[in-house]
């Protein structure tokens, strides 16, 4: 284990909170609420952070500093005493695959952030030119376009794994440091700002109505609550595995479930007072409900508001920053795999991954017009269609509820109850909520997400 490292006691925080703030906040957050329409949908968002995602973290981030181990070793080690054995080994297997999976389309859209921040610089340089061209042909454009696509997942995975061969100490927990608190400082500055949009009052309102919810919405409002707490994935194992026995395991999560929704309302409250700007009638038949608000809604009307030429690369920039903190923590799991389980060095690893996820990325990079047959792939049918559209479709709706249904499993009913709290306890003092804990982690949990599954299997989508 000679090529491990270890978070200083912030560091981990950021890095954790760096992992779960990410596109999942600033670009799918805010469209998944517009289009549940808002009030109840935030509501529901944030029981179940607090009711299932924040359990589960703790379960995480048990394994993780208890083995100090990646999830494949983490799940091994521990399932040693408990019923399954070395079985258990498959859910850390299954860990490390989704990273590969997942940061193999998420850096795509992340590159379309520095696309965007460019973009952005040269209107507020040379002025905004795109009234003759609209947004979403522009944006059309791009996305079809094979060389730009792989020209940017390569910046953006290039940047990542440049990050991730420094180590956690120097790499990782330095670079989240200094973003991080960047990120959270400019975008309260950004949402302050947008108290003076016409539109504000109104996005207030939208977003914290109580009015009716559907069982979709409710379920995509659970399972979203994964995806943005980066649950699922061995993500959280892995950052635990680096964690002092100093650190407080339950006041660690409560601060990066607190920053990841603070940020996530933040993003809306942004977007939703500039979307709220414009007239109802125009709002309805320019703007769908599309999950290309961020790129196609949003640069116009930045540029209608004042300092908006200044306001839109910075805007770009930071969701750029909050993408690059997220790839971090998923190519992290994958390399820590290969150090942990294979001996292999850390920058053997961090090469080697990668290189493999840029040779996966590079099909979801072609399937969004570039390629015909790449884009029409659709092994689902009509629920998903082209290479990222099924890769997002098959993580966001099977592998990380099944990853946390069984890491809620094997962390609430295989494991020792007095191990449990020993762990949690472990630079806490004594935890007086661990009944209720382990009563959500045990029940509520694995209840919603098989939830979630059935409606999965009877044909929802919920990516
Ligand atoms: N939590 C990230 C987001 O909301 O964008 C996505 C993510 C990052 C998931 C890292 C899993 C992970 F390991």
């Amino acid at each position: 284990m000679s090529d491990r490292g270890r978070f200083g006691r912030m560091g981990f925080i950021l890095a954790a909170v760096g992992s779960a703030i990410g596109l999942g906040n600033i670009w799918k957050f805010p469209y998944i609420t517009y289009a549940n329409e808002g009030g109840s949908f935030v509501l529901v968002y944030l029981i179940a952070i607090v009711l299932i995602g924040a359990p589960i973290m703790f379960a995480e981030l048990i394994i993780g500093r208890r083995t100090q181990q990646s999830p494949y070793g983490a799940f091994a080690e521990l399932g040693k005493q408990a019923l399954g054995g070395k079985a258990w080994s498959a859910v850390g297997g299954l860990g490390v695959f989704t990273g590969f999976v997942l940061l193999s389309y998420y850096a795509v859209i992340a590159g379309w952030t520095v696309y965007y921040f460019g973009r952005c610089l040269t209107w507020s340089l040379q002025g905004y030119d795109v009234q003759n061209a609209p947004l979403g042909e522009m944006f059309g454009g791009f996305l079809a376009n094979g060389a730009l696509q792989i020209t940017f997942l390569a910046i953006f995975l290039g940047v990542t794994t440049g990050v991730v061969l420094l180590g956690v100490k120097s790499g990782i927990e330095r670079v989240t440091k200094t973003l991080m608190p960047i990120l959270g400082v400019v975008l309260v500055l950004l949402a302050i700002n947008s108290i003076r949009a016409p539109g504000f009052g109104d996005a207030m309102r939208f977003l914290f109505h109580i009015g009716p919810i559907d069982a979709d919405g409710f379920l995509e409002a659970v399972g979203h609550s994964f995806f943005t707490l980066s649950l699922g994935m061995g993500a959280m194992i892995t950052y635990g595995s680096y964690v002092s026995k100093k650190q407080s395991i339950p006041g660690s999560t409560f601060l990066i479930c607190l920053f990841d929704t603070l940020i996530a309302l933040i993003a809306c409250v942004i977007m939703f007072s500039i979307i709220f700007s414009i007239p109802e009638a125009e709002r309805a038949t320019t703007f769908g409900r599309s999950s290309t608000m961020l790129f196609t809604t949003l640069p116009s009307m930045f540029y209608a508001l004042p300092l908006g030429g200044l306001l839109s690369p910075v805007f770009y920039l930071l969701v750029a920053f909050a993408a690059l903190t997220s790839t971090i923590g998923l190519l992290e799991v994958a390399v820590s795999y290969f150090i942990d389980a294979r001996g292999w060095t850390r920058k053997k690893a961090t090469l080697f991954c990668g290189a493999a996820i840029f040779a996966l990325g590079v099909p979801s990079a072609l399937s969004l017009g570039a390629s015909n047959g790449l884009s029409s792939f659709n092994p689902f049918g009509s629920l998903a269609t082209g290479v990222l559209d099924t890769f997002d479709y098959t993580v966001s709706n099977w592998f990380l509820p099944v990853g946390g249904l069984l890491t809620a499993v094997f962390v609430g009913w295989m494991l020792k109850p007095e191990l449990l709290r020993d762990e949690l306890e472990e630079g806490h003092g004594t935890f007086k909520a661990f009944g209720l804990w382990l009563f959500l982690l045990r029940f509520v949990g694995p209840v919603a997400i098989l939830w979630i599954l059935w409606a999965v299997i009877g044909g929802r989508s919920f990516a």
